[in-house]
């Protein structure tokens, strides 16, 4: 039988919710294709969000709490939008996927840990959906990286025998998922740096909004040599995967490290370009160590026509295009993923893939939280 579900994420990026509603058939295909919407974050909920993702940030543990809340809320909300728009009722739904705000993630710590918001409880209980929520920390604790937890979507849609894929998913973070044609090779995948997250920080400080929409301001800068060849020396690029990263290192510390290094102040559109092109450096890197001759780009990113032009010069054997030509829009993929992470999961199977993260052994990946009684049993 069918069984819908719905996935809900904010990214590295904290730009907003993500939900899509799915339904998939026995065998974990996509039956229909799935109806998203993405609500953005209110202002200031999205301003505590990022001021807590500093690395310096002090965050007292009621302020915690409440951003828990705030977001478990959202995250419900989004979810009841999601369910009007498609004309049902809660009861259609087998369960919510929600992966949460992520506030920190150290995987590489003495004693790994990531931290996730977004209360589940608050989640089921306001919609009367069971939830399944806290999805990296099984794989963490099977001495994973806790992520990328996507590729397990990436395979189970666009693995094609005899043919190397790879899938680009540039959100606050870039990460690479290698799909490979011999059906003997294990899927790969890791996080090869900063995508969006710079880009954003550095558009912000210098001209006010977040986003520099298609890349126009990155495009009148021009790449300073010297920065980019300093950036691309920081270990984490060189470190062999498993690997992941996030928003609490790739940081306004870890840019103004290099700015201050820098003899002279640079053109701020300079650095921007800069910032660019250390995005397309380091996931063509990715994609040159494996054989794809193809490759799917998703995630905010996808939209930044400037990047993408910059990947196609840097990787002319590689074909790019938007996950869109596989049949999932960009802004799509990362939500349909935790709907599928939540039906792998409501199905006892595993979520992680033990070749991407790290893991020593593949895990059923989160918990469930429940809806009142009276919500879920209306008999
Ligand atoms: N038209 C666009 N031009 C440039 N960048 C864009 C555009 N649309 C979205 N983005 C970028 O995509 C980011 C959001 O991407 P998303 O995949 O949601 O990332 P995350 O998973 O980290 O939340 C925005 O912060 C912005 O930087
Ligand atoms: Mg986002």
């Amino acid at each position: 039988m069918n069984e819908r579900f719905v996935g809900l994420i904010s990214g590295t990026s904290a730009d907003g919710i993500d939900a899509a509603l799915v339904t998939f058939d026995p065998d974990g295909r996509l039956a229909e294709a799935p109806l998203t919407l993405t609500l953005p974050y209110p202002t200031a909920l999205r301003r505590s969000l990022i001021q807590c993702m500093r690395r310096d940030a002090a965050l007292p543990l009621d302020r915690l709490g409440q951003l828990d809340q705030q977001v478990g809320l959202a995250f419900s909300a989004a979810t009841l939008t999601l369910l009007e728009e498609a004309k049902l009722s809660p009861s259609a739904i087998h369960a919510i996927g929600s992966h949460g705000q992520t506030l920190f993630h150290a995987p590489d710590a003495g004693l790994p840990h990531t931290l996730q918001i977004g209360d589940p409880n608050q989640i089921a209980a306001g919609t009367g959906i069971p939830v399944v929520a806290d999805f990296r920390r099984a794989d963490m604790v099977a001495g994973g990286q806790g992520a990328p937890l996507a590729p397990g979507l990436h395979a189970a849609l666009w693995r094609c025998s005899g043919i190397t894929r790879a899938v680009i998913n540039l959100g606050g973070i870039a990460n690479v998922t290698t799909l490979p044609g011999d059906p003997g090779q294990a899927v790969t995948a890791y996080d090869s740096g900063p995508a969006n997250c710079l880009l954003d920080l550095w558009h912000s400080r210098h001209r006010g909004g977040p986003v520099d929409t298609d890349g126009e301001w990155a495009r009148t800068g021009k790449p300073v040599a010297s920065l980019l060849s300093a950036m691309l020396a920081d270990s984490y690029f060189s470190r062999p995967a498993p690997k992941s990263t996030g928003r609490e290192y790739f940081d306004g510390q870890w840019l103004d490290s290099h700015l201050g290094a820098h003899l002279s102040p640079l053109p701020p559109e300079d650095v921007q370009a800069t910032l660019l092109a250390l995005t397309i450096e380091t996931v063509a890197q990715a994609i040159e160590t494996t054989a794809a001759k193809e490759a799917y780009v998703c995630g905010g990113g996808a939209h930044n026509s400037a990047l993408l032009q910059g990947l196609r010069m840097r990787m002319p054997g590689v074909s790019i295009a938007a996950t869109d030509t596989l049949g999932l829009p960009a802004d799509d993929v990362e939500a349909v993923a935790f709907a599928w992470l939540a039906m792998r999961h409501t199905r006892q199977q595993a979520g992680n893939l033990p070749s991407v993260t790290g893991a020593r052994y593949a895990a059923i990946l989160g918990g469930r939280y429940l809806p009142p009684i009276s919500a879920s049993d209306p008999g």
